[in-house]
């Protein structure tokens, strides 16, 4: 059985794209031959394509491209087993990159997209792909994508700062999964700055929300150093927000 995992959060910019791709890369490199691919169905706003490196011409085939029904949906997946910075035999990483062209983002803006096909999608590609995890990296706030991919979702994780906005915004949609009935939702807090009481903020937030917290992350200049462009944890596997990120995968593994 594949297991979906959909990361999301209420507001922009909280780590999602960052998050995904590097919790993705330590469940394909954890050793025991696991085959991970991502989506990104953030059609109005991609980026996750940069932290493995892709630029627009090795896109060509993406999400968009099977949502108006040119391609089969595994022909849009990208092999980016090289991120990884140790393969285990038989492991493998791909990634569905949605289109960055300005037609492509305007005409899904323009006429929507049936998400009933998105879901066929998923299913067609942990089936060719024969994958063990599919991570679903999502637009934003609510809207009707982030909805449907939690249907079908086994775990969510809600990634949130401590941060007032993001603390009422997550409240609404960890509501949501909850009416979903999604069977595992994780909280990861990240750029908490260094100075808090990790302990005591993910006492706070558990008990304000009744969820788990997976992890939390701190606000880090690496990080941003590393400015999306390439996989932290892969990368630093010994720094400190590595082996949270290695924690959240181990979660998503069990
Ligand atoms: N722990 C962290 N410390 C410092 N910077 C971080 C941290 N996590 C993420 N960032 C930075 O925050 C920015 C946003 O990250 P990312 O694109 O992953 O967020 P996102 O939630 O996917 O955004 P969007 O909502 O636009 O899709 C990036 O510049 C990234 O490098
Ligand atoms: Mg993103």
């Amino acid at each position: 059985m594949t297991k979906i995992i959909a990361i999301h959060s209420y507001r922009g910019g909280t780590g999602k794209s960052n998050l995904t791709a590097n919790v993705a890369t330590m469940v394909a490199q954890a050793g025991n031959g696991n085959r991970v691919a991502i989506v990104d169905t953030d059609l109005p706003s991609p980026g996750i394509h940069v932290l493995f490196g892709l630029n627009e011409d090795q896109m060509k085939n993406n999400l968009n491209g099977y949502l108006w029904r040119k391609y089969p949906i595994e022909k849009a997946a990208l092999d980016v087993s090289h991120i990884m910075n140790k393969k285990a035999a038989n492991s493998a990483m791909y990634l569905v990159p949605s289109s960055i062209k300005v037609s492509d983002i305007s005409r899904i803006l323009r006429e929507g997209f049936d998400f009933e096909f998105m879901l066929e999608g998923f299913k067609n590609l942990t089936k060719s792909l024969k994958l063990d995890y599919l991570f679903i990296d999502t637009h934003p706030g609510l809207n009707q994508e982030t909805l449907v991919s939690l249907t079908i979702s086994d775990m969510v994780l809600y990634i949130m700062r401590p941060d007032s906005q993001d603390f009422q915004g997550t409240a609404v949609t960890v509501d949501v999964a909850r009416k979903l009935q999604v069977p595992k939702i994780r909280i990861v807090i990240n750029k908490a700055l260094k100075e808090y009481n990790f302990a005591q903020l993910a006492q706070e937030v558990e008990s304000n929300y009744k969820i788990r917290v997976a992890g939390i992350i701190e606000q880090s200049d690496e990080v941003m150093r590393l400015a999306s462009k390439g996989i932290f944890a892969a990368r630093y596997p010994d720094n400190q927000i590595s082996k949270v990120i290695q924690g959240i995968a181990r979660q998503v593994m069990t």
